[in-house]
């Protein structure tokens, strides 16, 4: 039998809890041409919304997915949309389709499993300038709405503000293409999305996609353990989801574990449930350790800090306690560790982005 809980890849169908309002929303938004810029802290379920929503589109629209974590230049970028988008090129003589798609580059084009499309050195800037334009010629050529899901967008950033615009002021033009945007850096989408001076400035809809609703995910739990033969009560699934603070990933991965355990037993009690999940933390110890000696003095402060739940960052008994002399460290501290994606914030309030490594925190340093 199979363990029911996924946290390798982006979960879909049954294996995806919740988020009704948020699929909803994203099919209207799809359909209508309304683009979309999503984004969470890093495994929160932005890519599984995604690809569920178009799951649920079915032949509706086309789907380009093109993941940006994997792009390192401007080349591969243009690759990535060109292969995408001829795979989805319905014809009966591709290769001769594609010479005329292409007007002043001359791409290797590999037809197997996986459509390859590869550009000669030497021609990237007419390359990338031809790719972004396939995305609309597409949706003409077969007649249906073209979404282009940029995963981890922020990589793109990366590659510097030239490549950004070039592809906002294509895309733009895009009557019959929807974009949706996903990102895991919250500072560096704003930046993209929000700041004036950015060539992506206010190019879509903004969605801020938070932790899955607590009663929904203790469903969702329930049902999986109930239907593979482990009986457990509610009050199981509610310590989970505590241990957990309900992070998408985590919860998955920790009730993974659980499942093994479950089967062995037909059961799960609260103390199955605890000491499970110390075990866990303490087998993570030597990571842990090499991250937190990675850090400065004062990014292990601030860590421990939000580990003990510290509300306050800024306030003159906080820094007295931390022996800071200035909140300017602080603010520094936490925009570092953010950039590390060791902690992010969410309604307002910034937390350890693995919860394993909280509890390790105060495991070894103590609750303060
Ligand atoms: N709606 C959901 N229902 C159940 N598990 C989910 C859901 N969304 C995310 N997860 C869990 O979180 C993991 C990471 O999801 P993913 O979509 O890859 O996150 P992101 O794209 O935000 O980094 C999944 O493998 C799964 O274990
Ligand atoms: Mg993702």
């Amino acid at each position: 039998m199979r363990n029911p809980f996924i946290y390798a890849e982006p979960v879909d169908g049954e294996n995806f809890a919740d988020r009704k309002r948020e699929l909803e929303e994203l099919k209207t938004e799809m359909l209508s041409g309304q683009n979309v810029i999503i984004y969470s802290p890093r495994r929160f379920g932005k890519s599984s919304l995604v690809h569920n929503t178009l799951l649920e589109l079915g032949d509706k629209v086309i789907p380009l997915w093109i993941d940006c974590y994997r792009v390192l230049t401007k080349k591969e970028l243009a690759e990535k949309i060109a292969s995408e988008a001829i795979k989805n090129w319905k014809t009966r003589d591709i290769l001769e389709s594609v010479k005329k798609l292409f007007r002043t580059v001359t791409p290797k084009i590999s037809l197997g499993e996986n459509v390859e499309v590869e550009f000669s050195i030497g021609e990237e800037e007419r390359a990338f300038e031809e790719s972004l334009k396939l995305p609309q010629r597409l949706a003409e050529h077969s007649k249906k709405r073209v979404v282009v899901v940029f995963d981890e967008f922020q990589e793109i950033a990366e590659l510097g503000n030239q490549v950004l615009k070039k592809m906002r002021s294509e895309f733009q033009w895009h009557k019959e293409v929807t974009y949706v945007f996903i990102g895991s850096k919250q500072s560096m989408m704003e930046k993209i999305f929000r700041s004036a001076q950015s060539p992506f400035y206010n190019f879509g809809r903004h969605l801020i996609l938070k932790k899955i609703p607590l009663e929904e995910f203790r469903e969702f739990i329930m049902e999986k353990f109930h239907s593979t033969g482990i009986s457990l009560k509610d009050e199981i699934a509610d310590r989970i989801l505590e241990l957990t603070d309900g992070h998408p990933y985590y919860t998955q991965k920790f009730c993974h574990e659980l499942w093994y355990l479950g089967k062995l037993k037909g059961t799960l009690t609260l103390n199955d449930v605890d000491e499970a999940f110390s075990k866990l933390v303490v087998e993570s110890d030597a990571s842990y350790i090499e991250i937190w000696d990675s850090l400065p003095l004062s990014q292990k402060k601030v860590l421990l800090a939000i580990a003990r739940g510290e509300k306050d960052l800024y306030s003159t008994n906080f820094l007295a306690r931390y022996e800071f002399r200035s909140p300017s460290p602080v603010q520094y501290s936490v925009g570092a560790l953010r950039e590390k994606e060791l902690v992010h914030r969410i309604n307002g309030v910034y937390e350890i982005s693995d919860p394993f490594m909280r509890y390790w925190l105060v495991w070894r340093f103590g609750g303060g």
